[in-house]
């Protein structure tokens, strides 16, 4: 059987994946450990699904990461996670910046303790130039959040004057989302087999193909990609249409 990686149409490839990185959890205690011991495996995940989009030319990879009802979990399991985020941010800006890869964090970043914020605004600044693979890291994000947080804004603008009911088209709303400079996800992959969307990307997700997984994240590496992959290439994305218009 030829390699799963060599079944792949790079001529059709999602612009954007995105990632509920999910079962952290569940793995490790499992195997009667910890759960921070499955937060620490997950970021072996983690690479391998950077490595293997980077290697792919894919654009674009958001990571949900830590959503904002993540805060109400343990003060213990926080703090371990909090820490683990500084490490590895530590560990991986350098690599991630010989790569080409340009890092961008989207969230209420102002909740992370100073420590994680100091280490992604250096990560942020030593990557911004690149031009490979834009890894979108969801740190205290969630989809109502930023919604919530574009319909502050742009009431601010219309206060102000700048804007009148009729010009909020949805272009406007992406516009004040954190997502702004990014395309849509195609393909939006979740772990560990739960079958939710847990406050990710609400808008973003409108038109995405969905693939779940019992794969718990740690164990998800570079095959468990490639099969998501081929899955969304056998897909036909409709957009509300008949199959007969979108061939056209
Ligand atoms: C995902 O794994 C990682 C985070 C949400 C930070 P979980 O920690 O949710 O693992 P499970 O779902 O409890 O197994
Ligand atoms: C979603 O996973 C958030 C992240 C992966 C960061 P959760 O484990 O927090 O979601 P629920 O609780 O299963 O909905
Ligand atoms: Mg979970």
């Amino acid at each position: 059987m030829s390699q799963l990686i060599e079944q792949i149409d790079k001529g059709h490839l999602p612009v954007h994946i995105a990632v509920i990185m999910d079962g952290n959890g569940r793995w490790a205690q499992e195997k009667g450990e910890d759960r921070l011991f499955g937060h620490y495996h997950g970021v072996e995940s983690v690479r391998d699904v950077v490595e293997v989009c980077a290697e792919l030319g894919i654009q674009y990879l958001t990571l949900y990461a830590f959503s904002t009802e993540n805060w109400e979990r343990p003060a213990d399991e926080v703090t371990g996670l909090m820490e683990l985020l500084v490490s590895t941010i530590k560990k991986e800006a350098e690599i991630l910046n010989r790569n080409n890869i340009r890092l961008h964090v989207i969230g209420d970043v102002g909740m992370l303790p100073a420590s994680a914020q100091e280490e992604l605004n250096e990560a942020l600044e030593l990557t911004i130039k690149n031009t490979g693979l834009n890894l979108v890291m969801a740190l205290s994000y969630s989809g109502r959040w930023d919604l919530e947080n574009a319909a502050r804004k742009i009431a601010q603008k219309a206060k102000e004057g700048l804007l009148q009911p009729q010009d909020i088209t949805g272009e406007v709303l992406k516009q004040n989302l954190s997502t702004a400079d990014f395309p849509d996800p195609e393909l939006m992959i979740r772990t560990s087999g739960e079958y939710r969307i847990s406050n990710f990307l609400l808008y973003e997700l409108a038109y995405s193909e969905l693939y779940f997984t019992d794969v718990r994240w740690p164990d998800f590496r570079k095959n468990n990609l490639y099969e998501a992959i081929l899955n969304f290439q056998n897909r036909q994305r409709r957009f509300g249409k008949t199959s007969v218009r979108v061939q056209k």
